[in-house]
């Protein structure tokens, strides 16, 4: 049996641009993925996230559900557009009403909001006026927080800022595959410096206005194993921890960026552009850090053929033949990987020291099985669920401040270039009705929570 300590957070999670629709309700204006997702061919079957699951008229319900679930914490997005529809200029009423309503729904209930201020839903208003890669966004970043912490901040006693910046800042503006759609290095270090400073300065705000809230950071963090014992790999992999984890982690929690990366990206001409102060802007002290843990990378030197996901300056590949050829995949294509929560959590531990730790996202995507209509089965989700717990259970083991656990997600959502066909909810969701229905992993997670951990 693997024990939580009593005042453990056992939590859902979910994200505005995922699940709230209502996309041009209540003088909500358009995000960079309403307008990414208009985009033929960008997103899996031509879907948007316009309508998603109504949680945006649905929230009580939802609250409802969780509460019946004895889920204790949830952690769910605020949408920048909904508050200030373009980004910069007047604020909506309306849309802050919505998230104070449902504050105060989820308080009604025992549940313990954890807010977070930006989950990849920039206001295209500002994607106009360059959107990440200028500085300036990072200031109306400041704004928006300001607004949103007046109104919310007496109530709502933790909050992210950011959702995974390394995500946002790679996928959007280096490969091209999120919203904005952008493709350059160089563009995307700049976004992902603009992202931190935004970070530093959004705590700044919520220190002022919310003195007593518990102020941290999403952020996505992978072991990364070389593929191999040679040189070349053991290279490789340290540049790709550099890129994927270090590069965020370390002006967060330690005010530099890392060295070797550093150097790589100055020979590349591809540093971005940083003033006096931000480092220490950047690097101001926060009570948690979030740790989203999904899977690890194995990584070899990028050489000859191959396949996997190539990052050409650094020269790396990321395999996607996994580690061991055996393990079990989710519908994603996720190595089914444990360990590496237990290795990503003892990892900041160690290098970071932080007062405390949220898993801020965990879980996994398996496709229905389409004769279990109307009864959920779904085992594996249980299994993943289980063993990522037992692992949380063993860093906790092990002296990492771990303070809670929030599985990704509530509800089947709209999981970006996927669109609809990956599911990642404890409880399943018809698109066509809206009709929620809570899986056997629900069920099994209701248990666990009243049990305070797995057995
Ligand atoms: C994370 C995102 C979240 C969801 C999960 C599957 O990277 O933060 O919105 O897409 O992956």
């Amino acid at each position: 049996m693997t024990r939580m300590p009593d005042d453990f957070l056992f939590g859902a999670a979910t994200s505005a641009g995922q699940i709230e629709g209502a996309a041009t309700e209540g003088g909500r204006g358009d995000s960079i993925w309403d307008v990414f997702a208009r985009r033929p061919g960008r997103i899996a079957g031509g879907a948007t996230p316009a309508t998603a699951c109504d949680h945006f008229r649905r929230y009580r319900d939802d609250v409802r559900l969780m509460a019946r679930l004895g889920i204790g914490a949830y952690r769910f997005s605020i949408a920048w557009p909904r508050v200030i529809p373009r980004g910069y200029g007047a604020v909506n009423r309306t849309g802050l009403d919505f998230y104070d309503s449902l504050t105060d729904t989820l308080l009604e209930h025992a549940i313990t909001p954890l807010a977070t201020l930006y989950h990849w839903d920039l206001p295209q208003g500002l994607q106009e006026r360059g959107g990440w890669p200028v500085r300036d966004t990072a200031r109306y970043f400041a704004d928006f927080a300001e607004q949103v912490v007046r109104r919310l901040g007496d109530r709502v006693p933790l909050w992210a800022t950011l959702n995974e910046p390394h995500v946002a800042a790679h996928l959007g503006h280096e490969h091209g595959v999120h919203a904005p759609g952008l493709r350059g290095l160089g563009t995307a270090l700049q976004a992902a410096h603009h992202l931190l400073l935004a970070h530093g300065l959004a705590v700044e705000v919520l220190r002022d206005l919310a003195p007593r809230a518990r102020v941290g950071i999403s952020v996505n963090v992978a072991p990364v194993h070389a593929a191999g014992d040679g040189d070349a790999d053991q290279a490789a992999a340290a540049r790709a921890d550099g890129y994927f984890n270090r590069w965020y982690l370390d002006p967060l929690l330690r005010g530099a960026y890392p060295e070797d990366l550093t150097d790589a990206y100055r020979e590349l001409d591809l540093l971005p552009e940083v003033h006096e102060y931000d480092l220490a802007a950047i690097a101001v002290p926060v009570d948690f850090v979030g740790v989203n843990y999904y899977f690890r990378y194995l990584v070899a030197a990028d050489g000859g053929d191959g396949t996997g996901l190539r990052q050409r300056e650094l020269g790396f590949r990321v395999l996607d033949a996994g580690g061991a050829g055996s393990r079990e995949r989710t519908a994603m294509n996720w190595e089914v990987y444990p360990e590496g929560l237990t290795e990503a959590v003892l990892r900041v531990t160690r290098d970071y020291a932080p007062a405390a730790i949220y898993l801020t996202e965990n879980g996994a995507a398996y496709d229905d099985d389409p004769g279990a209509d109307g009864d959920f089965d779904d085992r594996a989700r249980q299994a993943y669920l289980h063993a990522h717990l037992e692992a949380a259970g063993a860093a906790l083991e092990a002296g990492a401040p771990l303070r809670g656990y929030f599985v990704w997600s509530l509800l089947d959502n709209f999981e970006w270039q996927h669109g609809y066909r990956k599911r990642f909810g404890l409880v399943h969701v018809d698109f066509r009705t809206g009709a929620r229905t809570p899986r056997r992993s629900a069920l099994w997670y209701r248990d666990a929570i009243a049990a305070g951990g797995v057995p």
